[in-house]
């Protein structure tokens, strides 16, 4: 498959789906899919229009990591450096960074095989669904290797410390309903299920107020890394960034509807009267 083309992208009424498509290479992401994951992630963070993020995988596989030849086992040589240092840093910021902090709600929708270098792509959406019966794995230790480059720091956040060093010495896949288990998936469904949850889910955040979700994630994400004064700081900060920011919409119709009996926020139910 000519490489324009490792990338596909689908918009749909501000729900935006990001398809990696090397389905014959089971994914994995060479040069070409990194520059145009960068390309692509620069541009859609700017438009209004992106509602919802969803990356998933055509064909069986979610993405089987780095691609071992293109990515790695070629750019081993001197006459590939430049190639080599502009793939790792394209590499890097797209999945650790601009995915990470993607202004919009993220979701990785896990159709197959999830392995390596993947599971930066997962701890940097902030949902993660997969299937039950896809296919997890942290299998540089069987190529006499280690989880490298982010990945090690972002299963040591994601995944319970036990777990994350048991997978990642042992080599041993493990299925999207175990992922779900041990927190490194939100959720896994059976197979069949996977489109329609997904869809499900990005439907509800399409129904929410934009800029309270971009609020909800950097109070999340970043204050995680604050100690308890700076954490109410920021979080302080962000409150009047959102009122300034959405016209102080959750005092007037936010709040506003529940005063007037027309919603039960608690149950995310509206006209109940
Ligand atoms: N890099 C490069 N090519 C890959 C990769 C990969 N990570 N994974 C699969 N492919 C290619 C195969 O080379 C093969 O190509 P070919 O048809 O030209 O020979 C094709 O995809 C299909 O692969 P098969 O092994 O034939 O397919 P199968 O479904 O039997 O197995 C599996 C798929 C389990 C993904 C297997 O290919 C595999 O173990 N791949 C390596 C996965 C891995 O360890 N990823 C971590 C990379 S390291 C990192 O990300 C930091």
């Amino acid at each position: 498959m000519a490489d324009e083309n490792v990338v596909l992208l689908e918009e749909d009424n501000g729900i935006f789906t990001i398809t990696f498509n090397r389905p014959e290479k089971r994914n994995a992401m060479n040069p070409a899919m990194h520059q145009q994951m960068h390309k692509l992630l620069s541009d859609l963070r700017y438009n209004e229009r992106v509602r919802v993020l969803i990356i998933t995988g055509a064909g069986e596989s979610f993405c089987a990591g780095q691609d071992l030849k293109e990515y790695f086992y070629l750019l081993a040589d001197e006459s590939t450096k430049e190639l080599r240092e502009r793939s790792r840093e394209q590499s890097n910021q797209w999945r650790s960074h601009m995915l990470r902090l993607f202004p919009a709600p993220t979701i990785a929708m896990v159709n197959g095989y999830c392995f390596g270098g993947a599971f930066s792509v997962i701890t940097s959406c902030d949902i993660v669904v997969a299937a039950e019966d896809a296919t997890f794995g942290l299998s540089e230790i069987n190529f006499k290797t280690a989880p490298l480059g982010l990945v090690s720091r972002d299963i040591s956040e994601k995944m319970p410390q036990r777990q994350a060093m048991y997978y990642a010495l042992m080599g041993e896949p493990f299925s999207g309903k175990r992922a779900a288990e041990i927190g490194l998936a939100t959720m896994a469904v059976p197979k069949e299920q996977l489109k329609a949850e997904v869809r499900r889910i990005a439907e509800a955040l399409r129904e929410k107020d934009p800029i309270a979700l971009k609020v909800t994630k950097d109070v999340l994400k970043i204050s995680q890394r604050m100690d308890y004064e700076e954490a109410y700081a920021y979080s302080m900060a962000l409150a009047g960034d959102l009122t300034y920011k959405q016209d102080g919409a959750w005092m007037k119709s936010g709040i506003g509807e529940f005063i007037e009996g027309k919603s039960r926020p608690g149950l995310n139910e509206k006209d109940t009267h």
